[in-house]
């Protein structure tokens, strides 16, 4: 049983620039994300984990509509609040358990890489089912431990993968989560991601350790990794983008 990884220790302080995405990133995801929520305009939507707020701004100008931004950590929050206020999106205390909103008062919820750090997911459930209006939507980004994509930097760090399909549920966990509370799977879809312009730049977002499977790998491995990782920028032309499949599930 993995840790639980809390947000609030370091996580904080390098998430914005270890995981800072590109706009042309942000805006491919918003094209995902039309395809799957309602159609009707302005959308009122719930980013649920919004961490330092990478979304929550361009899910208000892409739908047109309030977005509330639910995250338990302090300093998470904090960082969304300074660099990634809107006049449209507010920050609140909570989590997937112990959403502050209304009932029905959601079009779509999206989970980005948070659902699998809540640890009461029947609970988490209930909420969900709670918040969303009839017709709503659930996106959650996620890898998920069976449909779990070849990710670049994991040649570099040997456990990783083995720690990522132990943190990461599979699709069918996942959807058996939710259907006691009645949402079903409508979709599976998947964006090619591009996650550094080269392999330095990722080397440099890495080195901040802004991913949460560093905090399960011993500081041996991870300096080994590291030693690994330098030889290979140093051997590197640098015009190859570091790129990978991102996978969402969609339910309603
Ligand atoms: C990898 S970050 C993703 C943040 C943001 N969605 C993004 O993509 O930049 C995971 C976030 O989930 C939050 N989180 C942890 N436990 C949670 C829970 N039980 N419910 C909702 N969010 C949670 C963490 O505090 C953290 O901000």
């Amino acid at each position: 049983m993995l840790k639980t990884v809390d947000y609030d220790q370091r996580q904080h302080t390098v998430y914005a620039q270890g995981r800072a995405i590109a706009p042309q990133v942000t805006l491919a995801w918003m094209e995902v994300f039309a395809r799957h929520l309602p159609r009707r305009r302005p959308l009122e939507l719930i980013d649920l984990g919004s961490g330092s707020g990478r979304f929550a701004p361009a899910l208000a100008d892409a739908f047109g509509g309030p977005v509330r931004g639910v995250e338990p950590s302090a300093g998470m929050r904090g960082l969304a609040e300074a660099s990634a206020a809107h006049p449209q999106v507010a920050y609140l205390e909570g989590d997937a358990a112990r959403i502050p909103l209304p009932d029905a008062s959601a079009d779509g919820v999206l989970m980005f890489l948070s659902y699998h750090h809540v640890p009461d997911r029947a609970a988490a459930a209930v909420e969900i089912a709670r918040v969303l209006k009839p017709g709503g939507r659930l996106l959650i980004r996620s890898t998920f431990a069976d449909t779990m994509p070849q990710l670049w930097w994991h040649q570099f760090f040997p456990s990783a993968r083995r720690i990522e399909l132990e943190m990461f549920p599979s699709v069918a966990e996942v959807a058996a989560a939710f259907t006691p509370v009645g949402l079903m799977r409508v979709a599976f879809d998947s964006l090619e991601e591009r996650f550094a312009g080269n392999a330095a730049e990722m080397a440099a977002r890495l080195r901040l350790r802004a991913i949460s499977t560093f905090e399960h790998i011993g500081e041996a491995e991870i300096e080994a990794g590291f030693a690994r990782l330098d030889a290979y920028v140093a051997a590197d032309d640098g015009v190859q983008p570091i790129v990978g499949r991102s996978d969402l599930l969609v339910l309603g």
